[in-house]
């Protein structure tokens, strides 16, 4: 009998509706209106535990889930404070949720870099990683730890300065703040425990890793199609970003034109394509790729 992989995703929050899609479109098929902690997927002999992201390297640690979904900012929290932590580790990169942990202080204030921070007091919900962070640049500094809301502790004088998560950045302007050092860079990640154990459910986690691996690829890749002059295609193809060789084919009565066929690994901006049509090239499509297996 194979067991099911149970997958530890965030019930709410940041990389809750990532955590999901990626899921989905993984293949993993789930009903509608189960109970709030579990959800079953239907096609697949996986299940997923809806919990709070802190609460997710816990769960994968002490082994009630196989894998989880979590952003790397949780996990590295976690592995500066507690040991059974640093027993997890990366799966995966997963490419979404991206954001970055930052010192920031009151805008008309006058810190303005880590040497600043000396004696002061720093607001966050990282103790673990802002002390780490301090001790290897040698500031000693207080260390408030809240849960939420830490943006306002400058405000009401419960700290000097914070160490929060940014992402648009616009929490920090609405407060007054200004970022002026990272402190570590995030994004989602799938984590499992480092042991060597083999598991019944190894061989289903593979198949969606896999599968998550091409999903990620083709979030970013993109088919084009144009038509390129005959002697304009050296410099049509340098323009394309991340491609492959493409594919030239003949356009239907016509010597001066070819049909240009390409996968592009790299993001496609509006800036490329109109250098390509500045180029010469006309008719230009660009389309997503919805699966891949490269
Ligand atoms: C973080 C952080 C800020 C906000 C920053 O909280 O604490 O409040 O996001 O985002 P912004 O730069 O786009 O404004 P989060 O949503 O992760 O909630 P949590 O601290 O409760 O996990
Ligand atoms: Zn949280």
């Amino acid at each position: 009998m194979t067991s099911r992989l149970r997958i530890a995703v965030q019930s709410k929050g940041r990389l809750a509706e990532g955590g999901m899609d990626l899921l989905k479109r993984c293949g993993l098929r789930f009903a509608y209106g189960r109970d709030k902690l579990h959800q079953r997927a239907e096609n697949m002999p996986v299940d997923l535990m809806l919990v709070r992201d802190d609460d997710i390297p816990n769960f994968v640690g002490s082994g009630a889930c196989d894998y989880g979904i979590v952003g790397e900012n949780v996990l590295a929290e976690e592995q500066a404070s507690s040991a059974r932590a640093r027993e997890l580790e990366i799966a995966l990169r997963l490419g979404f949720a991206g954001c970055t942990l930052k010192l920031a202080a009151p805008q008309d204030g006058d810190i303005r870099s880590v040497e600043h921070l000396a004696g002061k007091a720093i607001a966050t919900s990282y103790p673990g990683l802002t002390a780490r962070f301090l001790k290897d640049r040698g500031i000693e500094a207080e260390i408030v730890e809240m849960r939420g809301s830490v943006e306002v502790a400058p405000r009401l004088r419960i700290a000097d300065a914070i160490c929060d998560l940014v992402s648009s950045g616009a929490t920090l302007q609405a407060n007054g703040l200004k970022a002026f050092e990272t402190v570590l860079r995030s994004e989602a990640v799938l984590i499992r425990r480092r042991s060597g154990r083999e598991s019944d459910s190894d061989a289903i986690a593979n198949i969606l890793m896999r599968r998550a691996e091409g999903v990620i690829a083709s979030a970013q890749t993109k088919y084009i199609m144009l038509n390129a002059p005959t002697d304009r295609l050296d410099a049509i193809r340098a323009l394309l970003p991340g491609a492959d060789a493409p594919t030239i084919a003949k356009v239907a009565g016509r010597e001066d034109v070819v049909a240009v066929h390409a996968v592009c690994r790299e993001r496609v901006f509006w800036e490329t394509l109109e250098a390509l049509e500045k180029e010469g090239a006309r008719a230009i499509l660009v389309l997503p790729i919805e699966k891949m297996l490269a």
